[in-house]
């Protein structure tokens, strides 16, 4: 795969594709406390000493809560019709149930209309990994209760914004929340239990279903979905306890999520193999996940290599690797592309998170990040490589429009195709910015 734009890019992709960028709220907005915000699990995470690589918080992050209309002119300007973010619902909900925050639905209201006026779709997810504090005092996702709280705000939310939204996400990478949050602790809530994990992620699934459930019958005409972060997953060697490690692998990333969405069922081997760790469900549940959706998006970054032996070294591997020390791999792209239509059918596809952090260096008003440029451009030729195979491909969406909160590795790895400066919060186009703008517009006029 070369790193340059695909070769041909006039006959690439059709008029109605959706090009967009991505954001989540608790990495972009800050104003933590601001107009009637909760509290969130992220910003209690946050308070957690050795919990984010440097002590950052997200109490300001790109002040885009202030920022918004400028930042919306900078997304205007890129040339894309879409941009995908994320309702904080401790913002417009504080407490995760009762009362509303007028103030926190003003914010949304106005930052889908400044989308609409501008020209640029919006794609709103409910729920990128930012629960109210007080769901989470509860259990969060391992209380089953928390489940109809979230059916509850995704109707509250839907009836305000429904009629402008064209899609509507239900959750951002279910097996990150839950193994990241609940099994490894490196993520919010920081608890480590896998019989625990598997239960939020059981919930997750459930919360989905019946929040498209609702949703349909309160006559919501947004486009509904979810997305999941999937990689192709391969053994480290042709040994046979390599492979069968990557078949539990797979089983636990992908079908673990993918089944009960689309066959209503769990896989039985991962039910095997977690035994007593396997969740508790009630009747109906699986019919419940396994509603009809409108789209699915894809979070893609890179393909998992899964030794027996214990973590795969990724420097051993020969690929170039980005500065989160993930391999750059696009072809695996392609494969999970063609794997996901294959085994499942699956509604249009979105790829709705790809990018690359890489180390950026603004230098008289640029940033050269030719990496990411090329990264970027390879894995856009994965998709039009899929979508000749007859993947039904609908978008694709850059992660990240600028520099944010990175998680657990606070602001040291920057996403952005616009850089910040996080002491004066300047906006910078980076080059890999203005090569999408270039793209774009060669896409427009073919
Ligand atoms: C994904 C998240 C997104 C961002 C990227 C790098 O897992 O959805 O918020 O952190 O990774």
């Amino acid at each position: 795969m070369t790193a340059s734009a695909p070769a041909d890019p006039k006959h690439a992709f059709p008029a109605d594709f959706v090009w967009g960028v991505a954001t989540s709220a608790f990495q972009i907005e800050g104003a933590a406390t601001l107009d009637g915000k909760g509290p969130s699990n992220w910003d209690t995470f946050c308070r957690v000493p050795g919990a984010i690589a440097d002590g950052s918080n997200g109490d300001v992050a790109c002040d885009h809560y202030h920022r918004w209309a400028a930042d919306l002119d900078i997304v205007q300007s890129l040339g894309v019709n879409a941009y995908r973010f994320s309702v904080s619902w401790p913002r417009v909900q504080p407490a995760g149930s009762g009362a509303w925050n007028d103030k926190g639905l003003d914010f949304y209201e106005r930052l889908v209309d400044g989308l609409l006026a501008r020209g640029v779709s919006p794609y709103l997810t409910l729920h990128h990994w930012d629960l109210p504090q007080a769901l989470q005092d509860q259990g969060g996702w391992t209380h089953r209760d928390t489940v109809h709280r979230f059916v509850d705000y995704a109707r509250g939310l839907a009836a305000r914004l429904c009629d402008r939204v064209v899609s509507i996400t239900t959750h951002n990478e279910p097996w990150v929340m839950a193994t990241l949050g609940y099994e490894t602790g490196l993520f919010a809530p920081g608890c480590k239990d896998r019989r625990l994990a598997m239960q939020a992620a059981h919930h997750l699934l459930l919360s989905h279903g019946l929040a498209l459930q609702a949703l349909r019958a309160d006559g919501c005409a947004s486009a509904l979905g979810i997305v999941l972060n999937l990689s192709p997953v391969q053994p480290a060697s042709a040994a046979p306890e390599d492979i069968a490690q990557a078949r539990i692998e797979d089983g636990r990333l992908l079908r673990w999520y993918m089944d009960p969405l689309f066959h209503g069922r769990y896989p039985q081997d991962i039910v095997e193999f977690l035994g007593a760790d396997a969740p508790q469900m009630e009747p109906g549940d699986l019919a419940a996940i396994a509603q009809p959706m409108d789209f699915m998006g894809l979070n893609y970054y890179s393909r998992a290599v899964v030794s027996a032996k214990g973590p795969w070294d990724a420097t051993q591997s020969g690929l170039a690797l980005t500065d989160m020390g993930w391999e750059i791999y696009p072809e695996g792209l392609t494969e999970l592309l063609l794997r996901l239509h294959r085994d499942y059918r699956v509604p249009p596809l979105f790829v709705t998170e790809n990018g690359g952090a890489f180390k950026d260096t603004l230098q008289g008003g640029r940033v050269h990040d030719t990496g990411r440029t090329a990264y970027i451009a390879s894995h856009i030729a994965a998709v039009g490589d899929a979508m000749r195979q007859g993947v039904p491909m609908a978008g694709y969406m850059v992660w990240s429009l600028m520099d944010n909160f990175e998680w657990a590795s606070g602001y040291e790895k920057r996403f952005g195709i616009v850089h910040v400066d996080y002491a004066t919060q300047q906006r910078t186009l980076k080059d890999s910015a203005l090569w999408y703008r270039d793209f774009l517009q060669q896409q427009a006029a073919a």
